[in-house]
């Protein structure tokens, strides 16, 4: 079980009360992390939760090298009558022994990875905000992640890992909130290519989306598209979300997984409602071409991205080097359909048929 080690210098309440009421993405922090230690001899060891704080870390550690890296993300939900509740994380648990996989790291079992996470929400609970509108996406953000800390510099998995557990207040990934953002579709850099990593959650995926967002941002665009590496051809996914498309004759399409595309759970979800909402759900490889063309034709009627960070975010326009696909600055009617039905179940306002609240 998990040893608390209680933070006796937590941040003030009115420090945490205003963090709460705009807490952008990804920039505070709780009082306190989860932990457990791996080692090859003694498996996984030691699990607590103990103050926030950084890492004492050797400079020969393997991550800092090699990249030997995963994390996952997920988030907390408060509900109207002050419960907390995640999402599906034993997707995520799943996940993240997938991507361990890959990244040749040790399996973690679901019940340290869920426990971790209970553990360090019940503790820190003050920090879940607490949504003031049905379109208040605010929550408390779960970053997982397991790192290779062994100090030796052969290149061969390492020995000794650390997983941890942090949590941040989050509103809305973009900033401008739902507003629909612009894609840049990067012509040439790729984000993961076939027998890579890009279906695990690993760091160098992200590392390697950098530039091209870089990019994206000289063009004027809050994200990039990355297509398939080998025909150029297919969508793959965003620089950190998934892409979903709708079309007029009722249809939710996204490209199949593959190697290069990470399973996410917003896209699984979204995937299982589409029925309950009239749409036909549908996975398989899109060109772009398809899509620039149905959105000429008028079959293909709206484009959003879609992850635990974005939640749903419509997309204004595809803008590549050549030509724009242009869905308009209004989101689609579906898009905000789905939107409505994710979010009421995490937040408690629509049944949760299918048990995905923990
Ligand atoms: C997510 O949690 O949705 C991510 O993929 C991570 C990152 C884009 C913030």
């Amino acid at each position: 079980d998990f040893t608390v080690l209680k933070n006796l210098q937590p941040q003030p309440e009115l420090v945490r009360e205003n963090i709460k009421k705009d807490p952008g993405f990804g920039q505070y922090f709780t009082d306190h992390m989860a932990h457990i230690r791996y080692t090859i001899g003694d498996g996984w060891q030691g699990h607590e939760v103990r103050p926030y704080g950084p890492l004492l870390l050797d400079p020969a550690a393997a991550v800092l090298h090699y990249a030997q890296e995963i994390f996952e993300g997920l988030k907390a939900y408060r509900h109207a009558d002050g419960s907390v509740w995640t999402f599906r994380p034993e997707r995520n648990a799943a996940r993240i022994n997938k991507s361990a996989e890959r990244l040749a790291l040790p399996q973690l079992s679901e019940e340290d990875f869920i426990d971790s996470l209970k553990h360090l929400v019940s503790l820190d609970q003050a920090w879940v905000p607490t949504p003031e509108s049905d379109a208040d996406e605010s929550s408390l953000y779960l970053r997982p992640f397991m790192i290779a800390t062994e100090r030796f510099l052969g290149v061969r998995a390492s020995h000794e890992v650390d997983y941890y557990v942090i949590a941040s207040p989050a509103g809305p990934y973009f900033s401008g909130g739902i507003e629909p953002v612009s894609i840049w579709l990067s012509p040439k850099l790729k984000r993961a290519g076939a027998g890579g990593t890009g279906f695990a959650k690993c760091g160098g995926n992200y590392a390697s989306s950098l530039v091209a967002t870089n990019e994206a941002a000289a063009k004027g665009c809050q994200q990039v598209l990355f297509t398939d590496s080998v025909e150029n051809k297919y969508i793959d996914e965003l620089g950190g979300m998934n892409l979903m498309l709708v079309t007029k004759s009722g249809k939710l399409l996204t490209p199949a997984l593959s190697d290069s595309i990470l399973d996410g759970v917003t896209r699984r979800s979204l995937l299982e409602l589409a029925p309950q909402l009239g749409l036909e759900a549908e996975e398989r490889q899109i060109s772009i071409e398809e899509w620039r063309e149905g959105a000429a034709s008028g079959e293909i009627v709206e484009a959003f991205a879609c992850g635990t960070a974005a939640v749903i975010t419509p997309i204004s326009k595809l803008v590549s080097e050549d030509f724009t696909i242009d869905h308009g600055e209004e989101a689609g009617e579906k898009t905000m359909e789905l939107r409505k039905t994710l979010l009421g179940i995490q937040y408690g306002r629509v049944e949760d048929k299918n048990n995905w609240l923990v």
